[in-house]
């Protein structure tokens, strides 16, 4: 939607202020009525400096919001900035004082390694988990590029880029085994963030490994399942794709998030006039609601560019918990 009717739904612009406990207002189960609400902005694939392009201007958009939203937290799905002439994103990034989080992209490593874009972030590990306000939230690393002996590597200095797609876009060993340990501890419902996705691409040859994560999110949720706990998967964001899809595979809600800036084509890339980004709020009694920007292109692109890539984040609202949140 655009910007204005956005903040209006909201509930944060003129009029729309007064209104902003009823525009949120959904039933909410007695047993969980002092529950509080969540709400996450949420910006992928900004792309700073690719094809020389600064994005500071297009993050700020972003920030404004977040500065009158107010969200829980923060998080961008990848493909940032780079470690030099991004102070700029930094300092727009940093003006949000609450928790701020990083999911690796491929670009991130384009023209350094992981620790250094990661020290740049305050990023203290490539993958992660943590619990905010009754919910798991994983954060996945799938940067790693299979070797002709099957052997994995991190992606470095843009080393990915010679090599064919089914060799990139994994996840290594490690990291899998820590997935499922993960999952299986966690306390509350789980909600994942991932760079390269696992579902609904139409890059079918750059998924990596995604089938053994889906596996590992099929068995942990087949066991909690089992054992009456309300601690499944139940979404998942990811980015990279430039695209805007949603779609649900075995119970688990997946959004695939569209750029904040353009979209790359065999014409090459046709940049968005506005920033896309999006806020999720989490209502206690198990709703999700995505509410995300929509604009046009910024210059004249060709019907079937403008014919199969969409130029927004949809709207979706989607029931997660089989129990309300206590
Ligand atoms: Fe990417």
């Amino acid at each position: 939607m655009k910007r204005s009717s956005f903040l209006k739904n909201l509930g944060l612009s003129g009029a729309g202020l007064l209104m902003a406990g009823r525009t949120w207002s959904v039933p909410i189960h007695p047993a969980v009525k002092d529950a509080k609400k969540l709400r996450i902005g949420i910006i992928s694939d900004l792309h700073h400096l690719q094809f020389g392009k600064p994005e500071v201007t297009r993050l700020k958009t972003f920030m404004d919001d977040v500065m009158k939203v107010s969200p829980d937290f923060i998080i961008q799905c990848g493909d940032f900035c780079r470690p030099k002439q991004s102070e700029g994103i930094m300092a727009e990034w940093n003006r949000f004082r609450g928790p701020k989080y990083h999911v690796l992209g491929n670009h991130d490593m384009d023209v350094c390694d992981k620790a250094t874009i990661m020290q740049l972030w305050g990023m203290e590990k490539p993958y992660y988990s943590f619990d905010q306000g009754g919910y798991h939230f994983v954060v996945m690393d799938r940067n790693f590029l299979r070797q002709e002996d099957h052997t994995l590597v991190d992606y470095n200095n843009s080393n990915w880029g010679p090599l064919p797609a089914p060799m990139r876009s994994f996840t290594d060993k490690p990291q899998l085994e820590w997935l499922t340990q993960d999952l299986a501890e966690a306390r509350y419902p789980v909600i994942v963030f991932m760079h390269q996705p696992v579902f609904l691409s139409d890059f079918f040859q750059e998924i990596g490994n995604a089938d053994e994560i889906l596996a590992i999110f099929d068995e942990a949720n087949l066991a909690a399942k089992r054992a009456g706990k309300n601690t499944q998967v139940t979404a998942v964001f990811m980015g990279h794709d430039h695209d805007d899809r949603y779609g649900e595979r075995n119970g688990v809600h997946y959004f695939l998030l569209n750029s904040a800036s353009y979209v790359y084509t065999n014409s090459g890339a046709h940049y968005y006039k506005d920033a896309l980004y999006a806020f999720v709020t989490l209502d206690p009694s198990g709703w999700l609601h995505i509410e995300g920007r929509t604009t046009t292109y910024r210059d004249a692109v060709p019907d079937r560019v403008k014919a199969r890539f969409p130029t927004s984040i949809s709207d979706h609202k989607v029931m997660l918990l089989a129990k309300p949140r206590v």
